[in-house]
């Protein structure tokens, strides 16, 4: 059966740094709709941070409740949603991704997303141990699955309108 590529809610995965929520925004506003972001609404249903989240309930409920946020946002009309870095890296959020969205792999290389991580680091997963070792470490865990994605675009070291005009020339 052919997909109907073109309703479905645009959904943006990669590592942390790789430019989803920033990028997002702006591929919504040239496209004309809504922008969603899933660290986001977790952040507003929970009244937590990410990193509040993970300190008092843990990754593993994190996850949980990544999942069903992003299950219901899959729901909504279409949009363009940012997801968090492991959100696609988890079985049965990636099921519901394939499944109901037009997956986005923003690809980029180590040095990018290290410098953008270190601007402002408060992610969890960055906070203890050397943050580039652990973002390699992600890099080689993770690439392979989010290869996976429908459409992979290089996100590089440039200006956002680039990548944004690269998406929407790849949909
Ligand atoms: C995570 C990435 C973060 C956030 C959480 C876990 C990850 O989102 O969901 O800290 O596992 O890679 P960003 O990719 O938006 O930083």
């Amino acid at each position: 059966a052919v997909v109907d590529f073109e309703s479905r809610p645009i959904v943006l995965v990669g590592l942390m740094g790789a430019g989803k929520s920033s990028i997002g925004r702006r591929l919504a506003s040239q496209l004309g709709l809504p922008f969603r972001d899933a660290d986001a609404e977790i952040e507003a249903a929970s009244n937590l941070t990410v990193a509040e989240f993970f300190e008092i309930h843990g990754e593993a409920a994190f996850r949980e409740g990544e999942r069903k946020v992003i299950a219901r946002l899959l729901n909504e009309p279409r949009h363009v949603l940012a997801t968090g870095g492991g959100a696609f890296m988890n079985k049965k959020t990636r099921a519901l991704i394939s499944r109901k969205g037009c997956s986005i792999w923003l690809r980029a290389e180590l040095d990018v997303i290290y410098k953008r991580c270190m601007k402002r680091n408060n992610r969890p997963l960055l906070k203890t141990g050397n943050p580039k070792a652990t973002l390699k470490k992600l890099m080689e865990e993770r690439y392979p699955v989010y290869a996976e994605a429908d459409i992979t675009i290089d996100s590089g070291d440039g200006p956002h309108e680039i990548v944004v005009d690269k998406i929407i020339a790849a949909l």
